[in-house]
């Protein structure tokens, strides 16, 4: 058996601490993968964890046989906040069966038919603004709010703000709200150690944090109007259908768990995606002009008239989404646990070791995508153009039954909002912008400003 490599600087007691930059805990992760190798150790305190940073690693632990989901310390502290929400819960709990199988419905093709209006609306609304703007953007503020609304109106019934007016001077509470709390459970394992002195005050402010937000989530299921006839919302699935299996609803606790799991899991994400997209895009204009071509091909010309069908056919916009998602897996991961003794490449490891898959270095891997892998390049989604990827090569929605349920929303949101933008605007992009990645959970473009020049201005 072969002992995993670990960081040279390692203390006693604190371990691994002065290896990870807290703050980017992912991307140091990455960092460290190019001195120690495609699998190292990390120990924080009594905390010991297994980094994979290679695709052929990460297929040793793609088997549901013999690995499940771990959920590492961001899910387990937001599983303070969101107890018994999908994204925290444990397989063997009743309750996370429960809720699975009463919404996986609410992500079928015919469910997902149903969201589509709602969130042509939404990015009407944000094409309004920018056209009446001028200014710069603030990119991700702005796909924040997006994305937040489409969730909410698609899937609750309930509007946060209209898009098609100027943006509030500090952002929707909802979101500060959220963020914050997000803030709070990436914090690193090296803060917890105060957590007990000076971290007191900012634990009280989180638990009022998560009140609020509760709160906000009891509002949202009180005000939802009960089933109409035609296909139920998210809420109203989880609200007033009984459970396939058991026959019995969902209580009212595990349904407001499921709404801020819903609001926080399917937000952040679809977000940053649009945001690092954008950015990817703002230099790539070749790109952009093919975008254009493919949607006057399927829409005659016009990103409106797209049908829930014609955006599965843009299949060029398609691989741009598909390529965003390999360079920034926004989700930075996932951790995955042994359910017996095993291997992973030549070394042993025990049942229930901690193993986290950095998607951020995985799907950058050489070996599975070529040279070019931090090259920002649709065309390696076409068909047979990347003969080397394998199964654990791509992964920016999880793996098995515990992947992501909202991955057809998310890409049906993230395309239709990309068609839409791109068809209406020339991204000019600040040439002094230096792309920063923040980490609260998920991965984040900070700071990107970016002018949306009408297009019909330059004709
Ligand atoms: C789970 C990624 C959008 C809801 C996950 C997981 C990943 C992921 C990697 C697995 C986490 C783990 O194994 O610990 C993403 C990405 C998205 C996205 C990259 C956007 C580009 C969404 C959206 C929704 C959503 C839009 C809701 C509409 C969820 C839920 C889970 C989940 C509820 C937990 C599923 C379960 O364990 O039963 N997501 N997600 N996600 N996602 Fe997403």
């Amino acid at each position: 058996m072969n002992e995993f490599p670990y960081p040279p600087n390692r203390l006693p007691v604190l371990g691994d601490v002065l290896s990870l930059n807290p703050g980017k805990p992912v991307q140091s992760m990455t960092e460290l993968a190019d001195k120690l190798g495609p699998v190292y150790e990390l120990r924080f305190g009594p905390m010991r964890m297994v980094i994979v940073n290679s695709a052929e690693l990460a297929d040793d632990v793609q088997s549901e046989a013999l690995w499940e989901k771990e959920f590492g310390p961001p899910i387990r502290r937001l599983r303070k906040v969101v107890r018994t929400g999908l994204i925290a819960a444990e397989t063997e709990d009743p309750q996370w069966g429960a809720a699975h199988r009463v919404l996986m419905p609410g992500f079928s093709r015919e469910a997902m038919r149903g969201y589509h209006e709602t969130m042509v609306q939404v990015v009407a609304e944000l094409i309004r603004r920018w056209e009446h703007g001028g200014g710069p953007v603030d990119v991700a503020g702005e796909m924040s709010s997006m994305a937040l609304e489409v969730i909410a109106r698609a899937g609750f019934g309930h509007s946060f703000t209209r898009l098609d007016e100027p943006p509030a001077g500090n952002g929707l509470p909802v979101v500060k709200l959220m963020v914050d709390v997000l803030r709070y459970a990436s914090r690193p394992v090296s803060v917890k150690l105060v957590d007990a002195t000076i971290g007191r005050i900012a634990l009280l402010r989180h638990r009022r944090n998560v009140s609020e937000l509760q709160r906000i989530a009891d509002n949202l299921i009180g005000d939802c109007p009960p089933v109409p006839a035609g296909s139920p919302n998210l809420l109203q699935r989880m609200r007033d259908t009984p459970d396939p299996d058991t026959g019995q609803r969902l209580s009212r606790t595990v349904v407001r768990d499921q709404v801020l799991t819903f609001l926080i899991a399917g937000h952040e994400t679809s977000a940053n995606t649009l945001t690092f997209a954008l950015h990817a895009l703002g230099d790539r204009p070749d790109i952009v002009e093919r975008v254009r071509a493919e949607i006057d091909a399927v829409a005659g010309g016009d990103p409106a008239t797209l049908t829930y069908d014609q955006v599965a056919k843009l299949q060029f916009l398609r691989r741009v989404v598909d390529e965003i998602l390999r360079l920034w897996p926004v989700a930075g991961g996932y951790f995955r646990r042994p359910k017996q003794d095993t291997y992973l490449g030549e070394h042993r490891i025990g049942r229930g070791a901690w193993v986290y898959v950095n998607l951020l270095a995985v799907h950058r891997d050489k070996r599975a995508w070529g040279p070019d892998a931090d090259r920002f390049e649709p065309d390696r989604f076409a068909p047979g153009a990347t003969p080397r990827r394998t199964a654990g090569a791509y992964k920016p929605f999880g793996i098995g039954l515990r992947s992501c349920i909202g991955r057809q929303f998310a890409i049906h949101e993230v395309m239709l909002t990309l068609a839409h933008v791109l068809y209406a605007f020339d991204l000019e992009p600040d040439p002094k912008y230096r792309l920063s990645v923040d980490e609260f959970v998920t991965l984040k473009p900070a700071g990107l400003r970016m002018r949306m020049r009408p297009r019909n201005q330059l004709r």
